[in-house]
């Protein structure tokens, strides 16, 4: 009798609940299709329409792209700057901004917090004490940390070390170069982008290009936890119930591997006379800050410190390394589909460096800033990432923001909005970008007049405003590095099959990978390599 009561209770318990639930579900449909303009299902949002449009594209095009996918389909949202997508409940609903003076109302001026959505990425992995995710005077302290040892002055120091590492990427590529190796460039790319990083950022030589790397195994597996499929599927392994477990283990294998190297730099401070590695300037940064020694630090202060710059030196490993090796990828794609171009940068090459492709590297050793003077080269780079940008930023909407078109007018409230200033769409707006699908270096040449300001406000791959990217310059040098010191010497041709998925004709477009955060080259860029000057093998 009693169990029967027992029984009773708990289903009228169960029961209440799922009625909460279904109100709250309620309550946040009401809550979301309210703020919406048509036209768009009460019930669905934009899914249907969404549905039919995907239908007809690649189904792993990257989520980034759909709003010019969009604007393709309803020309007239040109006109408002931005387009809502509406998918809720299968995720928040969003403003994909592509106006770049709307994009500055909450990227620059406000600078709008990130949204949770990153913070919902990050929170298992660095406990959001990272540059990317955090706000407020974390985030300002540890940024004036570390500003200085990403200066552009500081990163050219790094020339040697950089060479070093791109030496071992040429090699990779030159023992490949028989025609029926196809292999995926991204692969290669970002290994090299990823001891780069580990030169730069902890004075340490990674070897991840030439060995298993315990560190470089657990950052990727740590990464394939952490993203969010682009589509519901609840078979993804984010829902796998070993993915504490698995991300624990990661995590501790990321802090035996990173800490002991802070703890030695700890160590040295005061004995070396080159502090410009970017974590022995993070260290002195903060003991200046804090106006202590290493010596009369305790030992909870320094367990304090080393938790959050792990944290740090874990972003720039993720967010320096397949951005810049998928920009890498794009520049040989773009150079390869325009032969006159490519020949133009040999050209500028062979001026500045010498005629001789093999005495590149030891010209540039002696004289470093000989890289601040190729602009044809730095235009390519530029034109390759208005092209494909790899990644978008999203920030928070809020009550007191409205977004307002600088030409109509026209407010649209934020509230409950992801805001996703989306660079993708933006660097392809025929008003700032005449010709806008070509790939032209020269439009960076070109009079810097009045057209300059929006051009600049209008490129935006690395955002802008106090949240733009730190590795900028970083980026930009390895970048420059990487092609001068390989396009004399070897020609990057893709490989797609005939038969590929094409995205606007295009075989190599930005992909949604499952396993990473930030979108790739279709299969990662499949090409052949020949060494320049001599016959196929
Ligand atoms: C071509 C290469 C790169 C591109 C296109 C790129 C792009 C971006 C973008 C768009 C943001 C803003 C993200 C947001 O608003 O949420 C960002 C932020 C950031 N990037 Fe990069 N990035 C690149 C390379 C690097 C490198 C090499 C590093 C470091 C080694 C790096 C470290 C960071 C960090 C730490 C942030 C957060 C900065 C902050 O909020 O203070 N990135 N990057």
């Amino acid at each position: 009798m009693e169990l029967a009561i027992q029984i009773a209770v708990l289903k009228r318990i169960l029961g209440l609940f799922l009625v909460i639930l279904l109100g709250r579900f309620i309550y946040r449909l009401f809550q979301v299709r309210m703020k919406q303009s048509p036209p768009h299902s009460f019930f669905l949002g934009h899914l249907p329409a969404f549905a039919k449009l995907m239908a007809r594209y690649p189904r792993d095009t990257a989520g980034e792209i759909i709003p010019i996918l969009l604007t393709k389909e309803y020309p007239e949202l040109q006109a408002q700057g931005l387009v809502c997508m509406d998918v809720w409940p299968l995720a928040n609903p969003m403003l994909a901004v592509f106006q770049p003076d709307m994009i500055a109302q909450f990227c620059q001026s406000p600078s709008m917090p990130k949204n949770d959505l990153l913070q919902t990425i990050f929170k298992d992995f660095t406990d959001c004490q990272d540059l990317l995710c955090s706000e407020g005077d974390h985030w300002k302290r540890w940024r004036s940390i570390f500003n200085p040892g990403f200066s552009s002055k500081n990163i050219l120091s790094f020339i040697p070390a950089l060479i070093e590492e791109i030496q071992v990427f040429k090699d990779t590529l030159l023992k490949n170069t028989h025609s029926d190796i196809v292999f995926p460039l991204i692969t290669p790319a970002t290994k090299a982008t990823f001891d780069i990083i580990g030169r730069v950022v902890l004075g340490t030589r990674f070897g991840i290009q030439t060995s298993e790397s315990r560190l470089y195994k657990a950052m990727k597996d740590q990464l394939g936890w952490i993203s969010l499929p682009d589509r519901p599927n609840i078979l993804h392994r984010r829902n796998s119930p070993f993915r504490r477990l698995a991300m624990w283990n990661n995590n501790r294998i990321l802090r035996n591997e990173i800490i002991p190297i802070l703890q030695r730099q700890m160590l040295e401070i005061d004995r070396s006379g080159s502090p410009q590695i970017i974590s022995r300037l993070a260290i002195e940064a903060h003991l200046k800050q804090t106006g202590r020694t290493v010596d009369s630090a305790s030992t909870d202060q320094v367990e304090e410190f080393l938790r959050v710059a792990l944290a740090q030196i874990e972003i720039f490993l993720i967010a320096g390394h397949d951005t810049t090796a998928s920009t890498l990828c794009y520049a040989y794609y773009c150079l390869h589909g325009n032969p006159d171009i490519a020949d133009r940068v040999r050209q500028e090459h062979d001026r500045l460096l010498g005629p001789d492709p093999t005495q590149a590297a030891a010209v540039i050793a002696s004289d470093p800033s000989v890289l601040h003077r190729l602009p044809y080269t730095s235009a390519v780079i530029k034109e390759t990432l208005r092209l494909y940008p790899p990644i978008a930023s999203v920030r928070s909407g809020s009550r007191s923001l409205h977004l307002v078109h600088p030409e109509t007018n026209q407010r649209f409230p934020t509230e409950g909005f992801v805001l996703m200033s989306t660079s993708q769409a933006t660097h392809r707006l025929p008003q700032y970008w005449p010709r806008p699908n070509d790939f032209l270096p020269d439009r960076w040449l070109g009079e810097e007049g009045s057209s300059v300001n929006s051009r600049k406000i209008a490129w935006r791959p690395f955002e802008q405003g106090p949240r733009n990217c730190i590795g900028q310059e970083l980026a930009m040098l390895e970048l420059k590095l990487m092609l001068v010191l390989t396009m004399r010497e070897l020609d990057i041709a893709p490989a797609y099959a005939a038969n590929a998925p094409r995205l606007f004709g295009e075989p190599a477009y930005q992909a949604k990978i499952l396993s990473e955060l930030t979108n790739h080259p279709k299969d990662g860029m499949p090409v052949r390599v020949r060494r320049r000057g001599l016959q196929q093998a």
